[in-house]
């Protein structure tokens, strides 16, 4: 009876592994034709993948930009302006904040283009065109290479291609590895360095909730920013001038009036940083059970200790506001990572997917010879590694999350560049190192960080085998702590600069003799020696290992389209709007109002305050243009796209290419899309565009940005004259096409 159930849970789960999941995927722009296009109109999208990506005529993909490096921006203004998120402007609101002009508590907006403010450093990068070049990058490589062989080969390749990838000057190539090393494609690009902020809401609109409702769905934050780009007079990059002009764009995003309902078609495009969907099922295991919670622990140990000082000194408060907050976002995403993996039963399903890619090389003995001792190599390696996952990720978040090693860390560094370059290296890093530490250190509070070292100290004795650790002292952590505290000069602004003043032979002996970085140097020696070497010399294989699964699942399943996974690089998700069920019993809406801001309101709270002005455009229901058809304001929505870290400030793109949203979240049961995307419960939470220029014209009495914007009503539109955009024919094809597709699955 046991046998049979499991037998039949077996079945059950490989059949789900290999239904279509309308939502996966974070897929090439120049590919969309070859593998979504029928899908994405079959979904109810109007355009063609034309209109997203043309290297021919403007398209959608010329108003998309790496903001900075780290999120993403759309140019919605036939002048430059910017849309992104408030948490990716964050820090260049601070930066503009002082204590007479507190953007970041009461937000900005620049009345005139002279109000715009410069932000040195910040830039917009734009994609030109992306080629398809992995013919010429693994020309030369052949199967039995060894692994190191190929690597000089394939960075020798790179290197010629690099230069002869046809450019003009203004233009920049960078060259990337796809699905594990597989595929290569070099992307063509122009950067923007000269971006201004133009406006941002208070932190009471655009970080509403904070951390109680970060990775929460229902959620009501505006966050939201605005920058403009600016060009010289030829309209190219340049640097800051007073001469630059607001870049003419080839193509900016039409803003729509009409809002969302369940089962429009989205299209999030931007520039996910990292997932990692085809891991074998043995690195999922020590993920949510040994990498994670190891992870988690000393996170949860360090928040305790911030929360608690900070509610007792309001000083320490606004120093650690920022840092708790980043701490915060990763422990909550990683609790949310275990439990839907758990929930959605993600490692049995790839355990029911291995054992039906084994059955497929069985059944093909091509594939057999080539590839059958793939998994048992994967799993031989991780079984060698599983005693140093828990350590590793102790050792990385203690010497993090503890100020003070981080800092021995940064020394250590300095000290390793002294020895190997010199004097004119230890002057090189000193540069750099001495304004960074100014900026770390200005929110510094050492009573707190020594009480933080106590804490995950003690966690570190007691989870860390002996081992991989030195011998500790038999002494309270608390009084190690504080001796320690006492006695080091590494955390104190003007002890270091003098410290640094001096010759850098006699700095490099007083950094060597301090207490803090002897400890450092205590806790690094064994883990370095017997956890890090071997751990990378198993990732270096591990990885190797991993260019062959990937290759082998792609010949294993020939029927399966394929995305490669995030890497910081353009791509397009597709889904729809809808709802979900996060637990049993409990069904979440699509869409949240402005009557749920005012649900959340507690005066003066840090994190659920609701500015006076916003509470009187509520109870005077004085949403202008900007209200639903059921005279609600809507503020957020959710929908079925597959993203990740850095599609934060994406563009939510409906059916016609008009901006409906701004992508900057994920709900917290769907986090483990970054390993293992499930339909049922994976969420990104957009902001509602109507929301976006509510706040910007009613609220801040900017009306002039929304003037600049391209307003639309697609809805109304293609209601009263039945839209012509569409083949009906391709798209009836497309329709039936995917019905077989499911059908056959
Ligand atoms: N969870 C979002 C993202 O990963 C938003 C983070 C910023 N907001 C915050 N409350 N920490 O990055
Ligand atoms: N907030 C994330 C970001 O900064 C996006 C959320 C996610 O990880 O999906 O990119």
């Amino acid at each position: 009876m046991r046998l049979l159930s499991r037998f039949l849970l077996l079945l059950f789960l490989i059949a789900t592994t290999h239904l279509a999941h309308a939502g996966e995927g974070m897929w090439l722009p120049l590919l969309l034709k070859a593998l979504n296009e029928e899908e994405m109109q079959s979904m109810g999208m109007k355009m063609t993948a034309e209109d997203i990506y043309s290297v021919n005529q403007g398209s959608l993909k010329d108003a998309i930009v790496h903001f900075g490096g780290f999120c993403t921006g759309e140019i919605i203004s036939d002048q430059g302006l910017l849309l992104t998120n408030h948490h990716c402007g964050y820090g260049q609101i601070q930066q503009h904040t002082t204590l007479e002009n507190n953007y970041l508590e009461d937000g900005f907006w620049a009345m005139t283009r002279g109000e715009e403010k410069a932000n040195p450093g910040l830039y917009a990068k734009f994609i030109e065109r992306i080629e398809d070049v992995t013919a010429a990058a693994l020309q030369g490589v052949t199967e039995t290479m060894s692994k190191e062989e190929r690597q000089s080969t394939i960075d020798k390749n790179l290197a010629a291609l690099e230069k002869s990838v046809a450019r003009r000057a203004h233009e920049e190539v960078a060259i990337r590895p796809f699905f594990k090393g597989n595929q290569y494609f070099a992307f063509i690009t122009v950067t923007y360095p000269d971006v201004r902020l133009v406006g941002a809401p208070p932190s009471s609109i655009g970080k509403f909730g904070a951390d109680t409702d970060n990775w929460v769905w229902p959620r009501h934050t505006g966050d939201f920013s605005l920058f403009r780009v600016y060009a010289g007079p030829d309209n190219l990059p340049a640097e800051y001038s007073e001469n630059n002009v607001p870049l003419k764009p080839k193509h900016h995003l039409p803003v729509s009036l009409d809002g969302v309902a369940p089962d429009d078609f989205t299209l999030i495009f931007g520039f996910p940083g990292r997932t990692n969907e085809y891991l074998p099922s043995y690195a999922i295991d020590q993920l949510m059970h040994l990498e994670d919670p190891a992870k988690i622990a000393v996170r949860d140990a360090a928040l305790k200790v911030l929360d608690a000082a900070m509610k007792a000194d309001p000083a320490v408060k606004i120093k650690y506001a920022s840092k708790f907050a980043s701490i915060a976002n990763y422990w909550k995403k990683w609790i949310g990572e275990v439990q839907g993996l758990e929930r959605s039963g993600g490692l049995a399903r790839k355990q029911a997917y291995e054992a039906e890619f084994a059955q497929r090389l069985q059944n093909n003995p091509s594939l057999q010879t080539k590839y059958g001792g793939i998994l048992a190599d994967m799993r031989r390696l991780y079984t060698e590694r599983k005693d140093l996952v828990a350590p590793r990720a102790y050792y990385g978040e203690t010497t993090r999350n503890v100020e003070l090693l981080r800092l021995a860390g940064l020394f250590d560094r300095l000290v390793g560049i002294y020895e190997a370059n010199g004097e004119a290296g230890f002057q090189n890093f000193k540069a750099r190192l001495l304004p960074y530490l100014e900026g770390q250190l200005k929110n510094y509070d050492p009573a707190v960080d020594q009480q933080v070292f106590a804490k995950l100290l003690a966690l570190y004795e007691l989870r860390v085998p002996a081992t991989y650790r030195p011998a500790f002292k038999r002494e309270p952590w608390e009084a190690q702590a504080s001796k320690l505290y006492e006695k080091t000069r590494l955390n104190n602004l003007a002890d270091i600069t003098k410290l640094l003043e001096a010759k850098p032979e006699d700095a490099v002996e007083k950094i060597l003799d301090d207490p803090a970085y002897k400890f450092y140097k205590s806790l690094a020696a064994p883990y370095d020696e017997r956890v890090a070497k071997t751990y990378g010399e198993l990732d270096n294989v591990i990885n190797d290992n991993m260019r062959q699964y990937m290759a082998a699942q792609m010949a294993a399943f020939p029927e399966r389209t394929f995305y490669p996974d995030a890497n910081s690089t353009l791509r397009v998700g597709y889904g729809q709007v809808n709802g979900y069920e996060p637990r049993d019993g409990v069904t979440y809406q699509h869409v949240t109002h402005l009557d749920g801001v005012m649900e959340k309101y507690v005066p003066d709270d840090y994190e659920f305050d609701v500015p006076e002005k916003l509470q009187a455009l509520y109870a005077a229901k004085d949403y202008g243009r900007y209200a639903d058809a059921n005279g609600k304001m809507p503020v957020c929505f959710i929908g079925t796209n597959h993203t990740t870290g850095g599609n934060s400030g994406s563009p939510a793109i409906d059916a016609h290419g008009n901006l409906i949203g701004l992508n900057f979240d994920r709900a917290w049961e769907g986090t483990m899309s970054d390993y293992n995307y499930d339909v049922s419960i994976c969420r990104n939470i957009m902001v509602d565009a109507r929301y976006v220029l509510f706040i910007i014209d009613k609220y801040a009495g900017a009306g002039h940005l929304v003037e600049e914007m391209t307003l639309v009503h697609p809805k109304t539109a293609a209601a009263q004259k039945p839209d012509t955009a569409v083949v009906p024919e391709a798209s009836k094809k497309a329709k039936k096409k995917l019905k077989r597709r499911k059908r056959n699955k």
